[in-house]
């Protein structure tokens, strides 16, 4: 979602700005622009569309010192130019970029802003002119910044420049993610970490309400109450080549392959002295104490969750809920005598999560995250963090952090079943290296995804992905993959729900990918593929060794029954990789949609 970059020091920042929004596309946005101060004043660049025709649009003769740029995820107002970001006041004198939402800019404007006429229809207009209107009446620049988030209901990262003091930088958060840079004669702001390593690798985090003042020589952070926060930075242990593309052509052909030695990763990071692949002991106390875990989760994530559940329930014989974190909210079940919280999260800052975090730490129940993202917002406020330890994830359409999840939640239900002083009937680290291997083999089968798209998907506009027990759950992170890259309206279904509704929609060559990898239910999968088949789908059918028939299209190779999803999952991201790519989509960054959700 909504990205930030800053900059004050000495060197022209044009260029960093630009090349740190570079860094934050794959958030997702849809327009952008930077604001650049030098001695003859404030110079803004916006336009709709990506930071390529931003660049187009910024005057190369205009360089500064000091300046702030944003990508833009339409909230409110459409994406345009004049929605874009940076707004300034009427009076020229501030100018500011905002991630989230404030959810009462009517009521502010309605209070305090009768008679300004706004340029755009954004919530952050507000903001800005708020600022300059107190600043007129007497205020002072610090003391008006603080007095309008003291208004502010809502979540927001916001920078903030003054015309008339171009050597610093006003910084504020709350609930959006913001950090500080520091640098030699300079220092930034940036969203996350990445937009700015190209000039720094130290960071300091900042905390919800909390404001900075940034010049090129020094950062004062200070509380909601105005008192001064000493805070040391940290290294952002990010390597450039991660989140460099090298010989790829998208990122997400990238992560895919990179889910071999991903889940290897994990198994070196999650091993004890002995071999054993553990989880942290008081991470294993608290689950020891509780009758029900319930995962709270979105998209990609809330389908590992899934898995998740099928691994504590079969492996730990704990039982576990799954829920969709927007839904919960609003709609929380009744809840067990002692239930613990796992969020699973890739960016860990999902907003929806993060609203039933807060809501869930206010009834005094204790709270685990599983995030690829040391110290983000999930991570920080949650009482146990577990890490993916998948590398940053650059493509908006999630694969590598999925598997990743579904190997730590396997871990964990290995380790709580043992901790319980149940026998698990496997090795874990064994069965997870086959799976590595398996993965690799079906990431060399490129070709043969790339054929299977071009034969059932180069014309469709629908596709139906069929599979019972965790087949489905697979089946429902495959359609969410084609279909947010593709634009091909994708849907998962168990399939033997097909006949109570859905095999209307089945047509002459209506695409369905069937999966079918447990014993148990390949006859009944295999009945329910015969029936699309007798009303004229064309059905592409994977399987696993050992349940394979002549006609199946791919045969997958074979793992543990309960460990099937994270190679069954491999060729669903490649088909849907090759379908977006024959049809030219953009399929780092697709249509509509961010990285980081960080809006509710
Ligand atoms: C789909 C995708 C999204 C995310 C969802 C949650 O490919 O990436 O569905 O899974 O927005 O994001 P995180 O995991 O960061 O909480």
């Amino acid at each position: 979602m909504c990205g930030i970059v800053g900059y004050v020091g000495q060197q022209n920042c044009k260029e960093i700005l630009l090349r740190g929004l570079e860094k934050l596309e794959y958030r997702g946005y849809d327009s952008a622009g930077i604001a650049l101060l030098n001695e003859a004043g404030v110079h803004i660049f916006k336009e709709k569309g990506r930071i390529a025709q931003l660049r187009e649009a910024v005057d190369t003769t205009v360089d500064a010192p000091v300046g702030i740029g944003h990508t833009r995820w339409a909230t409110h107002g459409i994406p345009s130019r004049v929605n874009a970001h940076p707004h300034q006041s009427a009076s020229g004198r501030f100018t500011l970029v905002h991630n989230g939402v404030i959810e009462n800019y009517t009521l502010l404007y309605n209070e305090y802003l009768q008679g300004i006429s706004l340029q755009s229809d954004t919530d952050t207009e507000v903001v800005v002119q708020l600022i300059d209107k107190l600043v007129q009446e007497g205020a002072a620049a610090e003391e008006a910044f603080r007095n309008v988030l003291s208004l502010l209901k809502g979540s927001y990262a916001i920078a903030l420049l003054d015309a008339e003091d171009p050597e610093v930088i006003y910084v504020a958060k709350n609930k959006s993610p913001l950090l500080v840079g520091l640098g030699d004669g300079f220092n930034v702001v940036a969203s996350d970490a990445m937009a700015m390593l190209q000039v720094t690798s130290q960071y300091v985090e900042l905390m919800d309400q909390e404001t900075v003042i940034l010049t090129e020589n020094s950062i004062q952070i200070k509380d909601a109450a105005g008192h001064l926060i000493e805070r040391a930075p940290y290294e952002a242990l990010l390597d450039a080549s991660d989140i460099e593309k090298g010989t790829y052509e998208h990122y997400m052909l990238k992560e895919i392959d990179e889910q071999p030695p991903v889940i290897r990763k994990i198994i070196q990071e999650y091993s004890n002295d002995k071999n054993e692949l553990e989880i942290d002991s008081d991470i294993r106390q608290a689950l020891l104490d509780v009758d029900r875990i319930y995962i709270i989760a979105a998209g990609t994530s809330y389908n590992a969750g899934l898995i998740g559940k099928e691994f504590i329930e079969k492996i730990a014989r704990v039982h576990t809920e799954v829920f969709v974190a927007s839904e919960f909210s609003y709609n929380m079940p009744l809840l067990s005598q002692k239930p613990l919280f796992i969020f699973i999260s890739q960016s860990g800052e999902t907003a929806d999560s993060r609203a039933v975090l807060v809501q869930v730490k206010e009834l005094g129940y204790k709270t685990l995250t599983i995030t690829n993202v040391p110290g983000s917002t999930l991570s920080r406020e949650a009482d146990y963090t577990l890490l993916l330890h998948a590398g940053p994830e650059i493509a908006v359409a999630s694969t590598k952090a999925y598997t990743a999840q579904m190997a730590v939640l396997a871990i964990l239900a290995v380790d709580l079943a043992r901790a319980k002083g149940s026998s698990v009937p496997f090795d874990v680290t064994q069965e997870l290296g086959l799976v590595a291997n398996a993965m690799e083999t079906l990431c060399n089968e490129k070709e043969e995804m790339e054929q299977i798209a071009e034969e059932y998907l180069s014309v469709s506009r629908n596709c139906f992905f069929i599979g019972r027990a965790v087949d489905y759950y697979v089946c429902l992170e495959g359609s969410l993959k084609l279909k947010e890259i593709s634009y091909i309206q994708a849907e998962g279904f168990a399939g033997g729900e097909l006949k109570h509704g859905t095999i209307a929609l089945i047509e002459n060559r209506t695409p369905i990918i069937a999966l079918t990898t447990q014993q148990h239910v390949n006859l009944g999968i295999r009945g329910n593929v015969q029936e699309v088949i007798a009303r004229g789908a064309n059905a592409c059918i994977i399987s696993m060794e050992g349940l394979e028939q002549i006609n199946d299209r791919l045969v997958l190779p074979h793992v543990l029954d309960l460990f099937t999803p994270f190679v069954s999952v491999v060729p669903l991201q490649l088909i849907a990789y090759y379908a977006a790519r024959q049809r030219g989509c953009d399929i780092d960054k697709p249509r509509n949609l961010a990285k980081s959700v960080t809006v509710e």
